[in-house]
């Protein structure tokens, strides 16, 4: 589909030959040149700036950086911020290949980015800003002030932008879906190897939880995963059992970012706390699966309460109550996994690139 821009772009080019003396001398303009020499002399007056920024073109291909439509004059309610740096997680590459729910339907030219840091230039304070708030992989973004968190001066902003969307999966999932919250209780971290698991192992600890257990299929990697009481070994094969030790007691909340059989083989070794529910709370499905298929003895049997925790199962008066503790926490932890920063003009080369597997990327407008 061709690209509609939402208002008229001003070149340079349209008003070149119009003005130019050789063909439109000031004393021989006719009424309709004439309009077009004010409108020029506005336009030199008002500098139409010109915006980069990046876009898919094709879905499931990298975004391609191209000069994009310039912004309108913020709202009342709207500040305009320079983007300093945007968040490249798994949603965001969801969006970019049409998988992800919120980028259904979209049209192409189309900018997957979710969340990110801009500052205010007139006053320089800068802000991150809330998922799906605007489109952030471009120079500048308007948004609605309802949806910024002020940023402390020390904040730094490729860390902000690399660590909110991992971080809010536990934030928001032991915050807003557990009952009853972590304090003083066991938190099993399923995926511990995971930019989500790994930042969840320290918001859990933030949010006072007493134990935290790390489980994920990697030995070597989860035995260097920081913050854990205990670790456990998701079994190799389907039908090799996974057995919590009993030394690690009740287990209160499970966060799951595998999904699967993994997760009904742990739910059926966890011991539970005598009056309290078991609470599983699936956040993620890096293991593939469609579905969680519990046996309906397994919660005949144990108080077993399954819940998920993502747009949808959380709504938007959640994710802006919760924002500003979020921010603060991430701004004051150490970077859990390693955070990859590259220019956004190089945004096509850098998508794909090892490095950005390997670490999380973020993009400098
Ligand atoms: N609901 C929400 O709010 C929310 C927010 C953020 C993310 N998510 C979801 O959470 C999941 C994790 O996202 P992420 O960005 O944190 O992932 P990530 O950092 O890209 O996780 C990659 C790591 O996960 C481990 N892994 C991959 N497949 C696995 C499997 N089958 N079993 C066990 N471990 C596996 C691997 O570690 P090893 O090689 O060491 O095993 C891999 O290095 C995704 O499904 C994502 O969509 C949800």
């Amino acid at each position: 589909m061709a690209f509609q821009p939402r208002y008229p772009i001003l070149t340079p080019q349209r008003f070149t030959i119009i003005s130019s003396k050789r063909y439109c001398p000031t004393q021989t303009l006719g009424t309709t040149a004439l309009q077009a020499r004010t409108h020029l002399a506005a336009f030199h007056t008002t500098p139409v700036r010109a915006m980069k920024g990046a876009r898919v073109t094709s879905w499931g291909a990298p975004p391609e950086y191209m000069t994009v439509p310039d912004l309108p004059a913020p709202l009342p309610n709207q500040l305009q911020l320079k983007v300093l740096a945007v968040g490249v997680p798994r949603a965001v590459r969801g969006r970019a290949e049409c998988k992800h729910p919120s980028a259904f339907g979209a049209p192409l030219p189309f900018d997957p980015s979710a969340d990110g840091v801009g500052v205010d230039e007139a006053t320089g304070d800068r802000y991150f800003i809330n998922t799906l708030a605007a489109p952030l992989f471009a120079e500048r973004a308007n948004v609605d002030r309802s949806q910024l968190v002020k940023l402390n001066a020390a904040a730094d902003p490729v860390t902000v932008a690399a660590l909110a969307n991992p971080t809010a999966s536990s934030w928001m999932a032991l915050r807003c879906r557990a009952t009853g919250g972590c304090q003083g209780r066991t938190v099993v971290i399923v995926g511990a190897t995971s930019a989500s698991g790994r930042a969840g192992i320290a918001v859990a600890r933030a949010l006072g939880a007493a134990r935290t257990v790390g489980v994920a299929r990697d030995p070597d990697t989860l035995a260097k995963v920081e913050g854990l009481d205990d670790r456990v070994l998701l079994p190799a094969h389907p039908d090799e059992p996974l057995v919590l030790p009993p030394s690690i007691g009740p287990v209160h909340i499970v966060l799951d970012w595998v999904g699967g059989p993994a997760a009904v083989q742990l739910l059926q070794s966890a011991q539970t706390e005598p009056g309290e529910n078991l609470q599983y709370i699936q956040v993620g499905g890096l293991a593939g699966h469609d579905t969680l298929v519990i046996p309906s003895r397994l919660i005949n049997i144990k108080p077993i309460c399954i819940m998920a925790s993502g747009v949808g199962s959380l709504s938007g008066e959640d994710l802006k109550r919760e924002m500003p503790g979020l921010v603060n926490t991430i701004t004051t932890m150490r970077r859990p996994f390693e955070v990859f920063a590259a220019p956004m003009a190089d945004v096509q080369s850098v998508w794909n690139s090892e490095e950005a597997q390997s670490k999380r990327l973020v993009l400098i407008p």
